[in-house]
């Protein structure tokens, strides 16, 4: 280790010599015969102690160790002080920041030991600084970090993340703007893969609670006591293998929301206690006799018919309407096949992204075919197509319909717009005009105006050409209720 530097101040020659033979082994020692000249000294260096004399000519002890505070205010400061003195400078101990101070006479090796501790001192102080600074650096850093993610986990949430543009979604859009700031109830409903926990997260981290967490228990996996426990917490000894206190989920997402998927799975106990948060803000850990006052957005999901659980009498009806505040409900892919294409660009840009793999676009034939399809698994089904496909696919190729899958390639060769054999072009032309007007009524479900944009004709000319081909927008409105 480098030698340290002490600065010893005294008016008296001999006694500056004095010192500089009892420290030259251990230390760098400099000598000043005033406290002026001693100051310009701390100017040049920095020193680990500064030892200093009280009584001096001119400038006194206190003064020059207070003024040393303003040059380096880290050296420790040791003072010597005639026995006669110490009443008088007793004050300006800490003024001056003095460390210790030392009574004449003295013995050199307790000088000698005083002088080591203040060096050990010093040493300390100053790595507790540099560790500190470290410290701050690092957390300057860990918090531009954690910013920088939160920034990325909200840009991937931004509502326009929810791709959609059919009137359903459109409607959709409209009533999460309305719920999103509100602590109000969210039960969301829809078949499997229509995204329901994606709204849930959107809501939440577009809501005014999202610097809070978010949390996501799936009620339908796991035994009802473990559920409960959870959910609401439990205390030690409340049953076998409860060897402490547990904290629920609800008092973690305390001020931020709880998402409960599969709702519908859960037990009349487990029911109990979701009635006393929604209704009462409280929740009673499993075992203990006391509640406790939470505040937690509950949105709950499910893809059962949660109206009919209560006809069979297997969901509280109370529960029910406490849950249903504000219902939405998610249209399966088929009921907005129009979002289609949207939805395999957005997939096709995110999984060559998350690849790594240059694919040029997809082709037309097979953007037709996905639209056409069926999708038991809604949007997921959709999404892991694109996946896969993009898996498959040559680097700097297009997307075709080899890449599909059997299920998707079986479809399509019966599709509408496979051209007939051995007709003329007029024949060819109208087979095709028919076969792109009814996929398009079909994918808008009969709406006129909505297909001509989407054809590039005008109301007045799709209108022209259905009655001439006696095609009936009407056949392709909905009938089923939703
Ligand atoms: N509108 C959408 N835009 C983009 N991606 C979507 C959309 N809806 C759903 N997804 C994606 O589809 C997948 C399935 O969605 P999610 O898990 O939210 O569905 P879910 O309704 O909760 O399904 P399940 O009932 O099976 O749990 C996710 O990868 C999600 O990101
Ligand atoms: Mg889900």
């Amino acid at each position: 280790m480098n030698k340290e530097a002490i600065l010893v101040v005294d008016d008296q020659r001999q006694i500056l010599n004095t010192f500089r033979r009892l420290f030259q082994k251990d230390y760098e020692v400099i000598t000043a015969i005033s406290g002026e000249e001693a100051l310009k000294e701390l100017r040049r260096q920095t020193v680990a102690v500064i030892l200093s004399d009280q009584r001096m000519p001119r400038m006194d002890g206190v003064t020059f160790l207070t003024e040393s505070l303003k040059i380096q205010p880290d050296a420790i400061r040791l003072m010597i002080t005639g026995y006669a003195d110490i009443e008088a400078t007793i004050g300006a101990v800490n003024q001056a920041k003095i460390h210790q101070y030392i009574s004449k006479p003295f013995e050199p090796d307790d000088l000698k030991q005083i002088v080591k501790n203040a060096v050990d001192r010093f040493r300390l102080l100053k790595q507790n600084n540099e560790l500190q600074a470290r410290l701050l650096e690092a957390n300057k850093q860990l918090k531009s970090e954690k910013v920088e993610l939160q920034k990325q986990v909200e840009k991937q949430l931004d509502l326009g993340n929810l791709i959609g543009n059919s009137p359903e979604m459109l409607k959709i859009f409209k009533l999460v703007r309305k719920v999103v700031d509100t602590p109000t109830t969210v039960l969301i409903s829809g078949e499997t893969g229509t995204g329901k926990e994606l709204l849930a997260k959107i809501i939440h981290y577009n809501s005014n609670r999202k610097n809070k967490m978010f949390v996501v228990q799936n009620c339908g996996a796991i035994p009802d006591t473990l559920l409960q426990s959870e959910l609401f917490g439990h205390v030690k000894g409340s049953f076998t293998g409860a060897v402490k206190d547990k904290i629920g989920l609800f008092e973690s997402a305390d001020n931020g929301t709880i998402f409960l998927d599969e709702i519908g799975d859960t037990s009349p106990a487990l029911q109990l206690g979701l009635l006393r948060v929604l209704q009462e803000g409280e929740i009673k850990p499993v075992g203990s006799a006391v509640t406790k006052k939470v505040n937690v957005r509950v949105i709950a999901a499910t893809n059962r018919d949660l109206q009919n659980e209560v006809k069979e009498k297997r969901f509280r009806e109370d529960l029910y309407y406490r849950l249903s505040v504000f219902p939405i409900v998610l249209p399966s892919l088929k009921e907005r096949r129009e979002d289609i294409p949207d939805l395999i660009q957005f997939f096709l840009s995110k999984y060559t992204k998350r690849i790594g793999k240059k694919v040029t676009g997809i082709e037309a034939q097979a953007i037709q075919r996905l639209v056409e399809a069926e999708y038991p698994g809604n949007i997921r089904e959709l999404e892991n197509e694109i996946e896969r496909m993009v898996t498959l696919a040559d680097d700097n190729g297009a997307l075709n319909c080899e890449l599909l899958s059997p299920r998707f390639k079986e479809k399509i060769i019966t599709t509408e717009l496979s051209l007939p054999e051995h007709s003329n072009l007029k024949k060819a032309v109208e087979h095709l005009e028919r076969a792109m007007i009814t996929r398009t009524l079909k994918m808008t479900k009969g709406n006129v105006l909505r297909s001509a944009i989407k054809l590039g004709l005008s109301r007045v000319g799709l209108h022209k050409i259905l009655k001439r081909y006696q095609i009936s927008a009407e056949q392709f409105k909905e009938r089923e209720l939703r």
